[in-house]
C-alpha cells in the first residue's frame, strides 16, 4: 500500500512578482500547506495572504518565530538570499530557495556549511530540470539514443524584463544578469544531462549600461547596469563532453535553439529549460527528420499555458528528501552549478571548479 505523504506547513518568505506562481503551483500537493507569508514590506505580505486565503501574514521576524512552520520557501531578490536562508535555519527550519543560491559562491559556501551543521535540509531553485522535458531527455541520453555524447550548446536569449517585471532592477545588479538570474535553468539542465562541469572558460561584459524601463506597472523608468549582461563560454564536463554557452540579456532575439546535446550516434534539441515541458526531438545520424519523444514524466500542462510558469515542484522535491527520499534539487548540486555560472561571469579566464556533485537521480521509472 502505498504511504500517505507527511503534511508539512510552509512559511513564504518575500511575497513578490514569483510569489502567486509558488502559491498556485503549490496548491497542487495539498500536503503542502501555505500558512504564513513574511515579507520586509508588511503591507504586500498582509495584501498576498488575503488574496490567497493564506492564514498568517507579517515581517520576516514573525514568519522565523513561527514554531507551527516547518519548511520556509525563500522568494526574496538574489541579494537577501544568504542572510534570509542563515536566519531561517537558525530558526530551526527547512529550507527552499529560489535561485540562485547566494550572489557570490563565498556566500553560497557559508550557507552550505550552516545548513549541514543546522541538521535542517536546504533545496534551491531551478526545479524545472526534474520537468517532463528535461527528465525525457535525460532518459534518452541514458539509454544511449544519441550514443556517447560529445558536446552541446545552450544559448539565452533576453527575457526582455524591462517590459513585464515591475520592478527588474535585481536583474541587472549582483546576483542578476544573464548568467546568474536565467543560467541556473540551464546549467541545471546541463549537470542533470551531463554530470559535473570541470572547467570553464569564459569572457563576460556589460552591453548597454543604462536601461529603459516599459512594464506598464514600473516602479523606475531606468536602471544603471551593474553585472554583465553577455557573456560566452566553453565547458568542459568531468565526462570530457565540451558545452559551448551564449548568456545574453543583449540578444532581443535569435533563432538560435535554447539546448542541444550532440552524440556519436545523433542529436537530442531541448525546449525552453525555463518551462517543466515541451518537445524534446531526436534525429539520430542519417534520419530523414526529428522525431518527437514520448514524454517519461507527467506533463504539468500544455507549453504555453499558466501551468508552465507554475513553481512548487522543488518545494514537493525537498519534502521527499524530508522524509527520508531522494534528493535532487539539493543545496550541493546548486552549489555547483552556481560556481560554474559565477565562473562564466568572471573577468575572462579559464577556471578549474572546485566543487563537484552527484548528478541527481531521474524520476522515471525504468
Ligand atoms: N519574477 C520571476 O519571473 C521569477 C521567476 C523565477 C524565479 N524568480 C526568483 O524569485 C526571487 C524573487 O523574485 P521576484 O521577481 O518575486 O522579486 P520581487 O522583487 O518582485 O519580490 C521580492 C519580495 O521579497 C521581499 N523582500 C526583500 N527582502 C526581504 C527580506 N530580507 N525578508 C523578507 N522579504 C524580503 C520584497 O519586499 C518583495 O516583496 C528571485 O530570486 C528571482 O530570481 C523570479
Amino acid at each position: 500500500m502505498a504511504t500517505q505523504p507527511q503534511h508539512h506547513r510552509i512559511g513564504i518568505l518575500g511575497s513578490g512578482n514569483i510569489f502567486s506562481r509558488y502559491v498556485t503551483g503549490m496548491a497542487r500537493y495539498p500536503e503542502l500547506k501555505i500558512v504564513r507569508v513574511g515579507d520586509i514590506d508588511v503591507d504586500r505580505a498582509k495584501r498576498a495572504a488575503g488574496e490567497h486565503g493564506i492564514p498568517g501574514w507579517g515581517d520576516a521576524d514573525e514568519l522565523y518565530g513561527d514554531d507551527s512552520i516547518d519548511i520556509v520557501v525563500n522568494l526574496t531578490p538574489p541579494v537577501h538570499h544568504a542572510s534570509t536562508i542563515m536566519r531561517a535555519l537558525d530558526a530551526g527550519k527547512h529550507v527552499y530557495v529560489e535561485k540562485p543560491l547566494a550572489t557570490t559562491v563565498a556566500d553560497a559556501k557559508t550557507v552550505l556549511a550552516a545548513a549541514a551543521a543546522s541538521g535542517r535540509v536546504l533545496g534551491s531553485a531551478p526545479d524545472t530540470f526534474l520537468g517532463s522535458a528535461s527528465q525525457t531527455a535525460r532518459k534518452a541520453l541514458d539509454d544511449g539514443l544519441i550514443g556517447e555524447p560529445i558536446g552541446a550548446s545552450a544559448f539565452i536569449r533576453h527575457s526582455k524584463a524591462e517590459t513585464w517585471h515591475p520592478d527588474p532592477r535585481f536583474l541587472f545588479q549582483a546576483g542578476g544578469g544573464p548568467v546568474l538570474d536565467m543560467g541556473p535553468y540551464y546549467l541545471a539542465i546541463l549537470v542533470n544531462l551531463l554530470g559535473p562541469v570541470r572547467s570553464v572558460a569564459a569572457a563576460a561584459r556589460i552591453g548597454a549600461p543604462v536601461r529603459t524601463v516599459t512594464a506598464p506597472d514600473r516602479a523606475v523608468d531606468s536602471i544603471d547596469v551593474e553585472v554583465p549582461t553577455h557573456a560566452s563560454a566553453v565547458l568542459v564536463f568531468d565526462s570530457g563532453v565540451i558545452g559551448t554557452t551564449m548568456m545574453s540579456f543583449d540578444v532581443w532575439d535569435s533563432d538560435l535553439p535554447a539546448i542541444e546535446i550532440y552524440g556519436t550516434e545523433g542529436t537530442l534539441t531541448l525546449p525552453n529549460p525555463n518551462h517543466f515541458d515541451g518537445d524534446v526531438r531526436v534525429r539520430r545520424h542519417g534520419e530523414a527528420d526529428w522525431t518527437v519523444l514520448p514524454p517519461v514524466v507527467e506533463l504539468f500542462g500544455a507549453v504555453g499555458t499558466k501551468e508552465q510558469a507554475r513553481r512548487g515542484l522543488g518545494v514537493r522535491d525537498l519534502a521527499d528528501a524530508i522524509e527520508g527520499g531522494p534528493h535532487r534539487a539539493n543545496a550541493a548540486f546548486a552549489f555547483h552549478v552556481l560556481e560554474g555560472l559565477s565562473a562564466i561571469d568572471g573577468p575572462g579566464q579559464v577556471t578549474l571548479l572546485e566543487s563537484t556533485c552527484d548528478r541527481p537521480a531521474g524520476r522515471f521509472t525504468k
